[in-house]
């Protein structure tokens, strides 16, 4: 029996944090038993923002592949490669351009959204409004039966299926398969200032950072405002570090903080102390793994060189076919 096959990627826009591992590596390790997987790193797509200066795409690369081995992305049971080292998705790219209607495109509202969001960029580009076509090209390459997304990116993966019925109903061939989103839930995970946590907000708690930078953005993390002084009570529901506890706290300490905040048995800062703690273990795993792993970086190149390799061939073969069904070929 052959497992099905899953396929995402991640833009390298620099190095990941907990937002990413929860939100979605933690997920695809999982994932990696139960099915045949492809991960690539979005290079491409990096630069939909990233165009003023380009030339960190590179070094953000390495640092997204060191982040994925350390989290436990194995090459031994998963398919790692780099988009833009498969010239196939640009050509399959162009391809889908001329049968993708400019409308769907201008009513995905995640385009509008992040259009619009975004300030420090002009992100009115022909290119970042062909982003969804794109993203299309990277799965139907692969002929990946699911995506794992965040519900965010549904809509997108409506649209790929969209894409791959008009092709296959234009040149009368079942050439792509629909994709299906594989939406997990994710816990709602904030920054240290409480806001949704984003590299952009510098907010963010990194899979790279020191034992000493978490210790400390832990101590400088926001608690529920209400609790202005260590005899006010306070409320885990409204605290952005309860949710931390949740992931990495035995369940024990949970419950024990729960109601010591709730009569102000505890304060914030004892809270804090037993968050850095249990924090640390969580990941230390992943901190000595990267250790190991940055001792020998050739190994990462070799990695990402096997899995490109390997992934080129289906994308050839893919893009052989899309061809011919056109009667290019
Ligand atoms: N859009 C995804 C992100 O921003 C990256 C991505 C590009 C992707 N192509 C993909 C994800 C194909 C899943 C499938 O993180
Ligand atoms: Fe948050 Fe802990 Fe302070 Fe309660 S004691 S408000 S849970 S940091």
């Amino acid at each position: 029996m052959t497992r099905k096959r899953i396929l995402s990627g991640m833009q390298p826009s620099g190095k990941l944090h907990l937002g990413n591992y929860f939100g979605a590596l933690k997920n695809w390790v999982s994932l990696q038993d139960e099915f045949e997987c492809y991960f690539f790193i979005a290079d491409w797509h990096a630069l939909s923002s990233l165009y003023e200066d380009p030339h960190r795409i590179k070094e953000y690369s390495f640092e997204v592949a060191v982040d994925w081995l350390s989290a436990g992305l194995d090459p031994g049971k998963s398919t790692m490669f780099v988009q833009s080292e498969i010239p196939e998705h640009a050509e399959l790219h162009l391809i889908l351009s001329m049968v993708v209607p400019v409308p769907w495109l201008e009513r995905n509202p995640t385009y509008k959204e992040k259009r619009d969001e975004i300030k420090n960029v002009d992100m009115s580009s022909y290119g970042f409004l062909g982003y969804p076509v794109l993203q299309t090209a990277d799965i139907v390459l692969y002929r990946a039966d699911y995506v794992p997304v965040g519900i965010d990116q549904a809509p997108h993966l409506e649209l790929s299926r969209e894409i791959v019925r008009r092709f296959n109903k234009l040149y009368k061939k079942k050439v792509f398969i629909e994709p299906g989103a594989k939406i997990s839930d994710i816990p709602k995970l904030s920054g240290v200032d409480g806001r949704k946590m984003s590299k952009t907000y510098n907010n963010a708690i990194f899979l790279s950072d020191s034992e000493n930078e978490i210790s400390k953005k832990v101590q400088s993390m926001l608690t529920d405002p209400a609790r202005a002084r260590r005899e006010d009570a306070g409320d885990p529901d409204v605290c952005n570090l309860y949710p931390f506890h949740k992931i990495y706290s035995p369940k024990a300490m949970q419950d024990e903080i729960n109601s010591a905040c709730r009569t102000a048995k505890i304060g914030c800062g004892d809270c804090k102390k037993m968050l850095s703690q249990t924090m640390l273990e969580g990941m230390r795993p992943m901190m000595e793994k990267r250790q190991e792993i940055l001792t020998r970086p050739d190994e990462v190149k070799e990695i990402l060189r096997e899995g490109t390799l390997k992934a080129h061939a289906v994308a050839k073969s893919t893009l052989e076919q899309a061809k011919q069904a056109m009667k290019l070929k």
